[in-house]
């Protein structure tokens, strides 16, 4: 049977094609959000033939049934989900308890078990501060591995992320968790840290910066390409019911990554100053070390994002329209 055809989105056009039944499709939840905005922005990067449904907030709710039933009642076996979808104000979220464990962990369990009773794959993305972060970077120099985590998260955020990473696995054991970590789009307007500090070296003739916390900045492009790559892979045994690990490579402290966006536009370096984390107290603690380890995305088959520093410089080359 034919359905009947409508405007939809192939990779990244809008176009006005035939779907059937069969066709693949995949529902990016949190379409509205900065990773599920480069999911879409990258959707040339899915296989041939997939259909992407781009679901926002005025499109879906993930903790309402009723709304998750609605939005996903054609789900089938071929379809994938991928849920961005998240309460991400980390310091919001300490004076929002309920409200961030409805997002951050009631949606995902309510998502889990849509894929689950239709056979679809649910890929869930979590994050970094899932980690205590106290660990000594010594022993685990090249970040943590996805079984690591041990004790409770520091921050609300964190606790409420894990405790959606558990209901998604245990309502649907073929999903997969991909955790990623201090991600950035990188443009002048954006209000991710790269977009801050740019505007920043604008408008001060210094900038503090903390140099205690150690992470793995993600430039979101390399990330939903990586995740791109994932769906074109398929739910094979190496990724089902598995929690890898996407971030660009190496690691950087926030002061670090402010230097470097100082080089890149041109500035003196030396207008970046280090500062401590306890200089700058935030209502939710962040961790102080919490680079994730690439190797469960490698040994999943799955090409390892590149360096953080040549991820940065592709991010402000690109947003200036100086890379092809
Ligand atoms: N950004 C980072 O540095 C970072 C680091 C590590 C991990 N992550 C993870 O990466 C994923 C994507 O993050 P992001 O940076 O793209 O976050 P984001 O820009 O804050 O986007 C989150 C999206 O979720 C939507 N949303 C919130 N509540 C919802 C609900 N009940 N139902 C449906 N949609 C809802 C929001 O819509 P509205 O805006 O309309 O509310 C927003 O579009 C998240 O899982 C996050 O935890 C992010």
């Amino acid at each position: 049977m034919t359905v009947e055809s409508w405007p939809t989105r192939v990779c990244g056009t809008m176009v006005r094609m035939r779907v059937t039944p069969s066709t693949p499709t995949v529902y990016i939840v949190g379409a509205g959000g900065q990773l599920g905005t480069a999911l879409q922005g990258r959707s040339a990067q899915a296989p041939d033939s997939v259909v992407c449904r781009p679901l926002t907030s005025a499109d879906i709710d993930i903790a309402d049934e009723t709304s998750v039933a609605a939005a996903l009642g054609d789900l089938g076996p071929d379809d994938v989900v991928v849920n961005c979808a998240a309460y991400t104000d980390v310091d919001g979220a300490e004076s929002d308890v309920d409200g961030a464990r409805r997002v951050n962990a009631t949606g995902p369990a309510v998502l889990a078990a849509h894929t689950a009773a239709a056979g679809a794959w649910l890929i869930h993305v979590s994050t970094d501060y899932v980690f205590p972060g106290a660990a000594p970077a010594s022993d685990r120099p090249d970040g943590y591995e996805p079984d690591d985590v041990s004790g409770e998260p520091a921050t609300v955020y964190g606790a409420t992320k894990l405790a959606g990473e558990r209901a998604v696995l245990d309502a649907d054991p073929r999903a997969t968790v991909v955790r990623t970590a201090w991600v950035y789009t990188g443009g002048p307007e954006s209000r991710d840290f790269v977009g801050t500090m740019r505007r920043l070296e604008q408008a001060r003739e210094t900038v503090s910066v903390v140099d205690d916390q150690l992470g793995s900045p993600t430039y979101c492009i390399d990330l939903a390409d990586g995740l791109w790559e994932l769906v074109a892979a398929g739910p094979r045994a190496e990724v089902a019911g598995a929690v890898l690990h996407a971030t660009n490579a190496g690691r950087a402290t926030w002061f670090d990554v402010a230097a470097a966006v100082f080089e890149e536009v041109g500035a003196e370096r030396s207008r970046v100053l280090p500062t401590t984390t306890a200089e700058f107290p935030r209502p939710a603690p962040r961790p102080a070390y919490s680079v994730l380890s690439g190797r469960s995305w490698a040994a999943a088959g799955l090409t390892p994002l590149r360096d953080w520093r040549a991820a940065l410089h592709a991010s402000i080359a690109e947003s200036e329209g100086s890379l092809p």
